[in-house]
């Protein structure tokens, strides 16, 4: 089976010229000349809707002169500083995030991006426990059909099967939980909240076959994971999960990669859950996408055998780049300043409302679930029948070339890799726009995502 005959849609660039040229080609034939605001404009002169923020980070509009300014005047002063310096820039953000974070997540790492970030907490939670007595704990636990990014170390943790298969000999044997489940999943008579503790036992008794001796940490995003991404849980889940990390000396590493600095409407996921994580994983947000950033940020308690002479073996050439910092601590200012965190919560609950109103009710949609400007919906042939769409039919590439016709840009093309297990549950489309969105541009984009939906269902074999 295939998708039909899909007429003007934007189709798949041939790897032509200098585009043949890159590793990895990219898959609408569709060219950038400028971002503004919520907005993305083409060569060709069309706008779009930039509906998923960039690849799910786009913490404040696009373009914004406050930050070009900040950039701008970094790069005329100096643009590198080496580790034997005093980097004031860096020391700035650091500074800021403690400021932001909860409890006492108060010492930062810098790097380039989310992988490195998650790489960086998994060797913070090593060395910490080597250097209070606890040598044998090295695993750290992950959650099946997690993404935690592309490289060895956040694949070995990440667990999602299409991605991780290939490299399965070169990975470093993580074990995997499921995470929080469904609340549909759930047996009749199991309250929500039951639930969440039952789904987060799955982590004691994970500790319990590796032997807590052996356990460093366990990494996990505040929400769902994978074709659950966006599933938020009770919470009981996050509770019982915090209990269980401090019995077993198990450190806690949240990834709020996609979820920090106010996507779902607090400035962080967890602070809903008012759970402090013992390292907490960010990126993508904390510069808006301005710049590549990615940060590991420990409690007062990790950092401790860090401040009495353990040496942290790490290092990245751009760990706290000066023209990444100037860019983040801009990105930061705004939104403070324009009140992004309290626009998500109040935009993200009339978009959610929206949804459940015009988007829900189609044939196609099986779920819509998430928090404040992170919203997911759940893409099905059938959700009377649960009938996912074939993997030929490549669904989530149909459903973006006709969003582009429909003036929005998505970012499902991600799928590729994971189409195989994405299609057992559903293709999840993130609706994650820049937090500055208001509440009639979400209402436009909600009736250009309406059109959509109704001509996927259209054009879709079935
Ligand atoms: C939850 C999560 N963690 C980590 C990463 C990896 O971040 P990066 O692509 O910046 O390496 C991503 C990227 O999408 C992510 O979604």
């Amino acid at each position: 089976m295939t998708r039909k005959d899909t007429g003007s849609l934007p189709g798949q660039k041939p790897a032509e010229g200098k585009w043949g040229r890159m590793f990895s080609n990219h898959t609408f034939d569709i060219t950038l000349a400028k971002a503004e605001g919520v907005y993305l404009y083409d060569t060709a002169g069309n706008r779009y809707f930039d509906v998923s923020g960039g690849a799910l980070g786009a913490s404040i509009g696009w373009g914004d002169p406050r930050v070009v300014k900040a950039m701008q005047e970094q790069v005329a002063k100096y643009t590198y500083v080496t580790p034997a310096m005093a980097n004031e820039p860096r020391a700035d953000v650091c500074e800021r995030l403690a400021r932001l974070m909860p409890g006492t997540l108060n010492t930062t790492y810098l790097v380039s991006g989310g992988s490195e970030a998650v790489e960086t907490a998994a060797k913070i939670a090593r060395q910490y426990h080597i250097a209070t007595g606890n040598p044998r704990k090295n695993k750290v636990i992950g959650t099946w059909d997690s993404y935690h990014g592309m490289t060895l170390g956040a694949l070995s943790v990440a667990g999602g099967a299409g991605y991780r298969h290939a490299f399965d000999p070169m990975l470093n044997g993580s074990p995997h939980i499921r995470h929080c489940r469904r609340a549909t999943d759930r047996p009749l008579g199991v309250t929500e909240e039951d639930w969440g503790r039952t789904c987060a036992l799955e982590l004691e008794e994970m500790i319990h076959y590796c032997g807590a001796e052996n356990v460093a940490g366990f990494i996990a995003t505040p929400v769902g994971a994978g074709t659950d991404y966006g599933l938020v849980p009770p919470q009981s889940y996050w509770t019982t999960v915090r209990e269980i990390c401090d019995r077993y000396n198990v450190l806690l590493i949240v990834d709020e990669v996609v979820t920090g600095f106010g996507r779902t409407g607090a400035w962080f996921a967890m602070n809903h859950y008012g759970i402090v994580p013992d390292i907490m994983v960010t990126a993508k947000g904390i510069s808006g996408l301005y710049f590549p950033m990615g940060a590991a940020t420990v409690t007062d308690r990790v950092n401790e055998p860090f401040t009495k002479g353990t040496y942290f073996i790490h290092g990245h050439t751009h760990m706290g780049n000066p023209v990444g910092c100037a860019t983040t601590l801009a990105v930061l200012d705004v939104i403070e300043q324009d009140g992004l965190v309290q626009n998500s919560a109040e935009v993200g609950a009339h978009l959610h409302a929206l949804l459940r109103e015009r988007i829900l009710p189609h044939r196609p949609i099986a779920d819509v679930r998430g928090k404040g400007l992170l919203a997911v919906l759940e893409l099905v042939r059938d959700k009377e029948t649960l009938e996912f769409p074939p993997v030929e039919a490549e669904p989530e590439i149909l459903f973006q070339s006709i969003a582009y016709k429909n003036g929005l840009s998505f970012y499902t093309a991600l799928y590729g890799p994971r189409r195989p297990s994405a299609m057992k549950r559903g293709v999840a489309i993130f609706i994650t726009p820049p937090l500055c969105i208001t509440k009639p541009q979400v209402e436009d984009l909600v009736e250009r995502l309406d059109r959509t939906v109704q001509e996927w269902d259209q054009l879709i074999d079935r």
